[in-house]
């Protein structure tokens, strides 16, 4: 099916196009019968006229669900689960993932020159664990508009010495709507008017009731100062991926979101990367939201070169023709003039997109198709 015009509206709303041109100029829109309407403008109208239309993502997503293969069992392998830290402001989410960070990345490491691309991988018990870093939250927050979810799990930062504050709701909120399981960190039990209780009290009154309280959800206590605990919630982590079984095809071409971009005066778009299925390689022709590239570069969150990235990976991604957005879908073509077609479109599509909000006919082209 091709984009909808004011007809095919009117006829699916059963409605004269009259009508339907008539309720679009209420709205401020000139438009002809044959005119194409945005996703936008076919939701208002309508829900004018009292009608719910179900708009599937046909602008952004489409051109890579069609693409995108099924996967059969036997093709699906573990792969690390991918978490989120949130909390209210100060609670210590930041210090806590450099404490992860910090334990688990930087010991052993040649050079211990950590990049920041936006999200980092730690081992524990030899398995891989990724953490999307707090940058990442515009991101999460796009990519959940989209419906489109990264983190597989939340975890939960409260502070021990000042309990749950509004930003602590939000992100259950966010966590719940996202069907994403929760682990609770109570942090700061260093300090001495620390009081988990009552956290656990009040994260009860939001479902989340402790696992020693009778209920289902892990709490850890710990200290991002001291690092107290820290390896506690490591391991609840991997039990819950244990539970959950997340799962990727490693054998095929890469499909993913765009954490961060910029353009970087030395080195052009640098898009940080987080593979979600199939594998990345150095030299695929990619389309990261509505830009083709060449992958000519793959750096690790280590800032060491690598050549491939893996489910759950995040790579920092040189070759791109221009910045996407946080949030934006990539996806891999094996075919390079594919890959330019699909960017060109999706550039098209958002410029029509653009346009559509500003094109006005005038009067007599309405008067003439009436
Ligand atoms: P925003 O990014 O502003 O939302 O804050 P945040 O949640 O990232 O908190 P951040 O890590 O910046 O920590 C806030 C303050 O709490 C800092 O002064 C930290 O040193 C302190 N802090 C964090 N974790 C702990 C802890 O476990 N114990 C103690 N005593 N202080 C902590
Ligand atoms: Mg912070």
């Amino acid at each position: 099916t091709g984009p909808m015009t004011v007809g095919d509206l009117a006829r699916l709303l059963r409605r004269e196009a009259s009508e339907v041109i008539k309720k679009l100029m209420s709205l401020g829109t000139m438009a002809t019968i044959n005119q194409e309407i945005d996703v936008d403008t076919i939701s208002l109208v309508s829900e004018e006229f009292g009608a719910k239309v179900k708009v599937k993502e046909v602008i952004d997503e489409s051109a890579f669900e069609e693409l995108e293969e099924e996967d059969t069992p036997e093709e699906l392998k573990e792969r690390p689960p991918v978490v989120t830290i949130m909390g209210h402001v100060d609670h210590g989410k930041t210090t806590l993932l450099d404490r992860i960070r910090e334990t688990k990345v930087t010991a052993g490491e040649a050079g211990g020159i950590t990049q920041h691309i936006g999200a980092y991988q730690v081992e524990a018990n030899d398995k891989k664990i990724t953490f999307l870093d707090t940058p990442g939250h515009a991101a999460f927050t796009t990519m959940r508009a989209r419906g489109a979810e990264v983190t597989d799990i939340t975890i939960l930062v409260v502070a021990a010495d000042d309990g749950v504050k509004p930003q602590t709701v939000e992100a259950i909120n966010h966590a719940k709507a996202a069907e994403v399981p929760i682990i609770v960190a109570v942090n700061k039990m260093d300090k001495p008017e620390a009081n988990p209780d009552r956290v656990k009290q009040q994260l009860t009154e939001h479902e989340l009731i402790p696992e020693d309280w009778g209920g289902e959800t892990i709490f850890v206590p710990v200290s991002a100062v001291t690092g107290d605990g820290i390896d506690e919630l490591l391991e609840m982590i991997l039990l819950v991926a244990e539970v959950q079984e997340y799962k990727a095809n490693p054998d095929k071409r890469a499909r993913g979101v765009v954490i961060e971009a910029e353009l970087d005066k030395g080195r052009g778009a640098v898009a940080r990367l987080l593979v979600q299925n199939g594998t990345l390689n150095v030299g695929d022709a990619l389309v990261a939201g509505s830009f083709f590239g060449k992958v000519r570069a793959m750096i690790n969150d280590r800032g060491q070169r690598v050549k491939s990235a893996d489910p759950s990976t995040p790579v920092e991604v040189l070759g791109l023709s221009d910045v996407p957005e946080a949030g934006d879908p990539f996806m891999v073509f094996t075919d390079e003039k594919k890959a330019r077609d699909i960017a060109e479109k999706r550039i098209e599509k958002k410029r029509q997109k653009e346009l559509g909000a500003s094109s006005r006919v005038t009067l007599d082209d309405l008067y003439k198709q009436i």
